[in-house]
């Protein structure tokens, strides 16, 4: 039997065991947009199994936290949240606590759960998530704790259901895992080799999340610029990105994320001529110093990277161009971080995340000599932290009093009268409501730039 199917008919016996006892689920999740993407796809599976959605941890029958470990806090955070759900368990003697995602991969993690937390129901990895129902029948017929952890798999299991967070926009993976082994990085580890969705798989996922009301996708992969690799026909990223474009009613499009290296002319030229495709490019810099940039492995230099941001900001103007920047990698001097943010005041970025250097266990980096002391990690990262904001906020002048398409994505937290939406460039923006609803594009006067947003005017 076809794999989707199989978990199909375990999500329906469990559907059968847990009938009538009003059951509820609590989906926490870390990390990135993939992670997102999977609980979507773990929530939607609870939901055939028949458990309903819970306001919070406290209300839950269930909980299940998807884990990322990309950089050292992740791991305080979630025993931080295990320790609480004990709390809740001890009142709730048949909750069930599920923990999944990156960390699981990591042999030390189990072993601590296993001493730590012996109360954790049900452990499993980022191999094998579409067996998630298979594993909760598993642990709801069975005595104890299930843990399920595969070291690799090639297998691509779709066409489980997904319970969506938004009704109008949508993640898609186009890929899974990377084979870039940047020195730093955990991820190649806990999520595998690279392997690509077939592109007419992704357009018909495309075109159903259309009709369903989808009118934004987020194609996702940890390095699209290499979308293809080991596919017939060795399709590019750039087809696959103009094939996406003319899916008819889909009206924005973006992707998560580029590496530098493989990111082709082509594809620039793919942008620039589709008007939906959204006027945003997440390009991680990682380090501005050759030397850093060789040690990290990232397969470019200073010089490489200058050409292709300028590159992009002359082909496209409208665009912003948004990084990652890591400060403390080992051997980092002073005159580094100068490098850095130099190539920062030349591409002028128009939004950073910053991040200072987390020793992951396993990586090339984390056996290198010359470790940085955390006082001077925190010193340059405060430099490179607030020229990052000094100019992201002159950046986001340039678009003020312009009238934009802005994507209502709900009501303003802090204020109920009003809106709050993103731009094409990605910008959030705040304005009174008007007649239009929740996931339709309105026309917006950027009034005034607040640095981070905006404040806008509509016609109505
Ligand atoms: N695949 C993406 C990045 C995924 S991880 C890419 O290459 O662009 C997201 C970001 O976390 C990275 O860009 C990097 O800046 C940061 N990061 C990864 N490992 C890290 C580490 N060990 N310490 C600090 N930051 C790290
Ligand atoms: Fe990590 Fe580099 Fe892969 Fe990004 S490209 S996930 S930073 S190894
Ligand atoms: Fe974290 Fe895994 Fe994403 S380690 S950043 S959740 S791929």
């Amino acid at each position: 039997m076809d794999e989707s199917k199989l978990q199909l008919e375990y999500a329906k016996k469990t559907a059968d065991l847990i009938r009538g006892r009003g059951l509820k689920y609590h989906s926490v999740v870390f990390g990135c947009q993939m992670n997102e993407k999977d609980s979507e796809k773990l929530c939607g599976v609870l939901e055939v199994c028949g458990y309903e959605k819970a306001d919070s941890e406290e209300e839950a029958d269930l909980i299940i936290y998807n884990t990322c470990t990309v950089r050292e806090n992740a791991d305080k955070r979630l025993f931080g949240r295990l320790g609480v759900a004990k709390q809740y368990k001890s009142e709730k003697k048949d909750m069930l606590i599920c923990v999944c995602g990156c960390m699981m991969q990591e042999e030390t993690v189990i072993e601590k759960i296993k001493r730590s937390y012996p109360y954790v129901d049900i452990i499993f990895g980022t191999f094998n998530i579409y067996k998630f129902a298979e594993l909760l029948y598993t642990r709801l017929t069975g005595g104890g704790p299930v843990i399920d952890i595969w070291k690799e798999s090639s297998e691509i299991v779709e066409d489980l259901p997904a319970k969506r967070k938004y009704s109008f926009k949508s993640g898609v993976n186009i890929m899974y895992g990377c084979d870039n082994f940047c020195s730093y990085c955990i991820v190649p580890y806990v999520r595998g080799r690279e392997r690509s969705r077939k592109p007419e798989e992704i357009t018909e996922e495309i075109k159903r999340l259309v009709q369903d009301g989808v009118v934004e996708v987020m194609l996702l992969g940890q390095n699209v610029n290499s979308y293809g690799k080991g596919l017939e026909g060795d399709p590019k990223f750039h087809e696959l990105l103009y094939d996406v474009s003319q899916i008819e009613g889909l009206k924005r499009i973006r992707f998560m994320t580029s590496h530098p290296k493989d990111l082709s002319d082509e594809l620039i030229e793919v942008i620039r001529e589709n008007d939906n495709i959204a006027r945003h490019i997440h390009l991680p810099l990682q380090s501005g110093s050759d030397r850093i940039l060789k040690l990290m492995n990232r397969k470019y230099d200073r010089a490489r990277y200058l050409d292709l941001a300028l590159k992009i900001r002359d082909r496209i103007p409208d665009i912003s161009i948004t990084t990652d920047i890591i400060t403390g990698f080992p051997t980092e001097e002073d005159e580094d971080v100068d490098d850095t943010i130099d190539v920062i005041e030349r591409v002028r970025f128009d939004g950073a995340f910053t991040f200072e250097y987390s020793k992951r266990t396993g990586t090339l980096a984390a056996s290198m000599e010359g470790q940085v002391s955390p006082e001077k990690v925190k010193a340059n990262f405060d430099r490179v932290l607030s020229r990052v904001q000094e100019i992201s906020k002159e950046q986001a002048k340039r678009f003020e009093k312009r009238t934009m398409e802005v994507l209502i994505e709900g009501v303003n937290e802090k204020d109920p009268s009003m809106y709050t939406g993103r731009i094409s460039q990605n910008n959030v923006v705040h304005f009174r409501k008007n007649a239009q609803h929740i996931g339709e594009f309105a026309k917006v006067m950027l009034d005034e730039c607040k640095g981070f947003y905006y404040n806008g005017i509509t016609g109505d």
